[in-house]
């Protein structure tokens, strides 16, 4: 569903990134671990198009991403959930969920309502915090929402900065659950991590990024094998 070829990108006149070759078919849980600074944000952006590719290509769905707006990628499915969520404050968690869909041409009312009850049923504590204003709701709660919203969007592609920052194991565990059934259902999940070791568990395949290049890759169940050379990596 998305693959990157040779893929390098630059920040002013720093070299970010540098030859990524990675690829998530549909149905994928793919995890991308690496420690503070070593790419994972660039490498997300670089995949929707918010910052191009200087070198290499980005194919979704078949199609070269090159010159195609972040919007229009995201309209045709590839959704980013990016690092500190960004939802709405203002609005009601409900009010969150519904411009998610928004963004979905030609849903209909009725299809957003489904839409919206199965998210309610994926995290039943949005429910109970409908018409709470997304700010007044805690981190856990908050990428809950950012997740259902990005569902609703009805990704093929679904990448996630750091989902897990600053929120308890257990909650953690719960949004890593939900995109193992989102990978389940046919979507390819790219999941970008520092919690190696938690994201190794659930995913199907892992890259190790370090100082902007892939250096190691491979079935994740593997690579939580070899946890000595992953955490070699991670620092
Ligand atoms: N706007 C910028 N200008 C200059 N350098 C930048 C900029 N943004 C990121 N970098 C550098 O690019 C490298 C990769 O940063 P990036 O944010 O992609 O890493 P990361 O793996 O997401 O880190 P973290 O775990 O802290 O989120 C770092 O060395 C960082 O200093
Ligand atoms: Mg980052």
């Amino acid at each position: 569903m998305i693959q990157l070829t040779s893929v390098g990108a630059r920040i002013g006149p720093i070299q970010i990134l540098t030859d990524i070759t990675l690829r998530a078919p549909r149905g994928r849980f793919v995890t991308v671990i690496g420690a503070n600074g070593a790419g994972k944000t660039t490498l997300l952006r670089v995949i929707s198009n918010l910052l191009p590719a200087s070198a290499g290509k980005v194919v979704f769905d078949g199609k070269d991403t090159k010159g195609i707006a972040p919007y229009r990628l995201s309209r045709s499915g590839l959704v980013h959930v990016p690092q500190g969520r960004q939802i709405v404050p203002a609005l009601s968690v409900e009010d969150n969920l519904a411009l998610g869909a928004a963004n979905v041409p030609g849903m209909s009312r009725r299809a957003l309502n489904d839409g919206i009850e199965r998210e309610y049923e994926r995290f039943p504590i949005l429910r109970e915090r409908a018409s709470t204003a997304g700010g007044n709701l805690s981190g856990g709660e908050q990428q809950m929402l950012a997740i259902s919203r990005a569902v609703l969007m009805r990704p093929k592609v679904l990448i996630l900065d750091e989902p897990s920052l600053g929120l308890a194991p257990q909650v953690v565990a719960l949004i890593l659950r939900a995109l193992r059934e989102m990978a389940d259902s046919g979507v390819a999940v790219i999941l970008v991590e520092q919690l190696a070791m938690m994201a190794l568990a659930i995913a199907d395949d892992a890259y190790v990024l370090r100082q902007g290049k892939i250096v190691l890759s491979g079935a994740a169940s593997e690579l939580r094998g070899d946890a000595a050379v992953v955490e070699s990596y991670l620092t």
